[in-house]
């Protein structure tokens, strides 16, 4: 087993204290999507949108990794192979966790991008008042964040680790929001092994092949010294 390819969505933040969006207490039930997380909605209230992303930022700063960041920190650091962390989420606790190969499909918090000159730069305060670009001035800085109707970053590179993975790990995701929801369909199409982390079914476990169910600051330890010690079973099913 070389290759490996990890999606984690809200639930691997869960434990570090940041909101997902789907529970009862969730972040779509206070916001609806429609009104924060659009191009259409940006353009209707930006403030609104500025003020729901300033909270976010604000929050993701305060939040630490927990033992699942540090776990895939750990995994990234002794695993020789191909290694890919494709994270729906919009923090930075992989990172902060350790993980160096990780992919935001979603855009970062800690990012603006700026609408006039395309300019993108790690930004911890916040929006809300207008700050000037710190390239060309302008006041046209936007979260960095892919929101609804548009497109997922770095698409192509996804679809080509999954082409070449072994293994597909999905971590603290439902399962509703496409693309990320169909790469286990994907991965079981390349032949390699499917395996999901979550603290219940998702709506796509029945396309993996082994589901583990628990929170995800034990499962994911757990799991990582599965890998690790190689007592994880070969990743390539039976022709
Ligand atoms: N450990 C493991 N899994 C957990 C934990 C935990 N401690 N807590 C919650 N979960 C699981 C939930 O059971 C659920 O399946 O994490 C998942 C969170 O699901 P969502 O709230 O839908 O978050 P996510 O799957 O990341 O959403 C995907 O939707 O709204 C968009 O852009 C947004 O990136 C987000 C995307």
């Amino acid at each position: 087993m070389n290759n490996i390819v990890i999606l984690t969505g809200a639930g691997i933040s869960a434990e570090s204290g940041l909101k997902t969006f789907r529970a009862e207490d969730g972040l779509w039930e206070d916001h609806p999507v429609e009104e924060v997380a659009t191009p259409e909605g940006f353009a209707r209230n930006p403030g609104l949108v500025q003020r729901f992303y300033d909270e976010r930022r604000a929050s993701i700063l305060a939040a630490a990794p927990n033992l699942a960041h540090l776990a895939l920190g750990r995994l990234d650091a002794e695993w020789s192979g191909e290694l890919l962390i494709v994270t729906q989420n919009i923090d930075d606790l992989h990172e902060r966790g350790g993980a160096r190969r990780v992919l935001h499909m979603h855009g970062e918090g800690l990012s603006a991008w700026c609408q006039s000159c395309d300019a993108r730069h790690r930004w911890t305060g916040p929006l809300r008042n207008g700050p000037p670009c710190p390239a060309c001035g302008d006041v046209a800085l936007r979260p960095d964040i892919v929101w609804f109707g548009e497109m997922p970053y770095r698409m192509g590179e996804i679809y080509a680790a999954i082409a070449r993975a072994d293994l597909f790990v999905s971590i603290g995701t439902s399962g509703a929001v496409y693309p990320a929801a169909g790469f286990v369909q994907e991965a079981n199409r390349s032949g390699a092994r499917t395996v999901e982390l979550n603290l219940e079914p998702s709506a796509g476990s029945r396309w993996f092949a082994e589901t583990r169910l628990g929170p995800a600051s034990e499962l994911v330890p757990e799991w990582v010294g599965d890998v690790l010690s190689a007592s994880f079973p070969s990743p390539r099913q039976p022709a």
